[in-house]
């Protein structure tokens, strides 16, 4: 009794799924029981690395959903449509789907679970976040008796081969990026990963699994990578720190607002994430009574990312086997099934939330910042600025002037915990200070 798969794509990933799933000596047994049975493309021309026969290879990826032998839909060709449309098709025709697309269930999360949880069948997206790295599994089955409070993620490779760069050659951002972009690490269109957009869908996603309720994406806040200097990474090894892209869902009590945010940060030179360099990803999750754990591999490539598609496809099919003997002992016990299928889902691989996560605003953050000032080299000026940040409470962990740009005192302030409002209502009155010249930087601090 072999599981029919319709693969929609033959990219890198789509590509290395395939490989996968053709070598499968000394791996899991039950891998033998799927077949490759049609894989969409968009031309039939193109080279291919994997060989596969002409009967398989279609370009006709409506007629692959609607198929009524395929049991499995896998859908690796990314982009928001027609994923999204063909996701949603396979899925009203009853067909459980893998997918790696983040954005799009970042996105449609909403209609695509629904829909699944209507037609009764499980959406699988191991491969949507970390790349290879179990986390979604492990936040759906392993770690769900605990109350999470916090996931903090390294989770777009890209930025954090170009922060790495950065910091071991002291090179510009505008440089490393043109290099990594001739080098293959960088797409030629980078804004989703240095922008942050692609580290914000996958914190969206990783919230909703952690804190049990939908994530509305407009709700994550979202800065990039581009105005992270050298001087910045300088000053940050002097204090003790690497600057880091962090993704973060936080929630301090089981009943406050969700925290949920993406951004460079000052880590400190201790911490668990502070060592994860180059275009490795790492997710720490922190609950109770778990404490912390940390997962830590490859968040990209085709490998990789084919281990944790297959993973989930090896799950359905396992779940398919058992729904088909219960199925024939029904009909062998004539007893019809009276329930819809959703009462047969699995309620540790579906993903049945249906409320909205409160999300809190940016300014009840609390968390401390990094300062850079720009200012002239007169007497008082350090006093002046720790009176505007004592009128609003924000206590100063260290002030140090240690250099000049130009004619220009260059003053770098690190805060203690203070709620982000209170920092931007002091930064608004120190802006106004005659001897300010300007605040080249500002970066939250862990
Ligand atoms: N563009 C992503 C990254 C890889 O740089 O990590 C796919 O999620």
């Amino acid at each position: 009794m072999g599981v029919k798969l319709g693969i929609l794509g033959l990219g890198i990933v789509g590509t290395g799924t395939v490989q996968l799933l053709q070598d499968i000596t000394g791996r899991h047994p039950l891998l033998q029981e799927i077949e490759i049975y049609r894989v969409g493309v968009r031309s039939l021309d193109k080279p291919r690395t994997v060989e596969l026969s002409t009967e398989v290879l279609t370009t006709d990826l409506e007629a692959i959903v609607n198929d009524p032998a395929i049991d499995i839909i896998v859908e690796v060709m990314g982009g928001l449509e027609p994923a999204r449309s063909l996701i949603l098709k396979a899925l009203s025709n009853g067909k459980h789907v893998v997918t790696a697309n983040k954005a799009a269930i970042a996105r449609f999360g909403a209609e695509i679970f629904t829909t699944a949880n209507q037609a009764g069948v499980y959406v699988m997206l191991e491969a949507a976040v970390g790349g290879g790295i179990p986390v979604i599994q492990p936040l759906k089955q392993s770690l769900s008796v605990n109350r999470i409070h916090t996931i903090t993620g390294i989770v777009n490779g890209t930025t954090n081969y170009i922060l790495t760069r950065m910091q071991t050659e002291g090179s510009n951002f505008g440089d490393v990026l043109a290099d990594a972009q001739r080098l293959g690490y960088a797409e030629a269109d980078p804004t989703a990963d240095v922008e942050g957009l692609d580290a914000a869908d996958k914190i969206a996603i990783l919230a909703s699994l952690g804190f049990g309720g939908r994530i509305n994406l407009q709700d994550v806040y979202t800065e990039g990578i581009r105005q992270v200097s050298k001087t910045d990474i300088a000053y940050a090894e002097k204090l003790g720190f690497v600057i880091k892209l962090l993704a973060i869902a936080k929630r301090n009590t089981p009943s406050s607002p969700l925290s949920v945010r993406v951004h460079p940060t000052f880590v400190p030179q201790a911490h668990p994430l502070a060592s994860i360099n180059g275009v490795y990803n790492a997710i720490l999750v922190e609950g109770e009574p778990i404490g912390q754990v940390m997962f830590f591999g490859p968040g990209a490539g085709a490998g990789a990312t084919a281990s944790a598609v297959t993973s989930d496809i090896l799950n359905l099919v396992a779940t398919l086997k058992t729904q088909r003997v219960s199925t024939e002992e029904l009909h062998q016990s004539k007893i019809q099934n009276p329930k819809s299928k959703i009462a047969s889902l699995n309620p540790l691989l579906a993903c049945g939330h249906q409320e909205y996560c409160q999300i809190a605003p940016m300014a009840e953050l609390i968390t401390r910042f990094y300062a850079r000032f720009l200012t002239n080299d007169q007497p008082g000026v350090i006093g002046k600025l720790g009176t505007c940040f004592g009128n609003y409470g924000v206590s100063l962990e260290s002030i140090v002037q240690t250099g000049f740009q130009g004619e220009l005192a260059e003053i770098v302030v690190v805060t203690h915990d203070v709620p982000e409002g209170n920092f931007r209502q002091a930064l608004a009155e120190i802006r106004n200070l005659s001897a300010i010249e300007s605040i080249p930087s500002l970066l939250r601090v862990l």
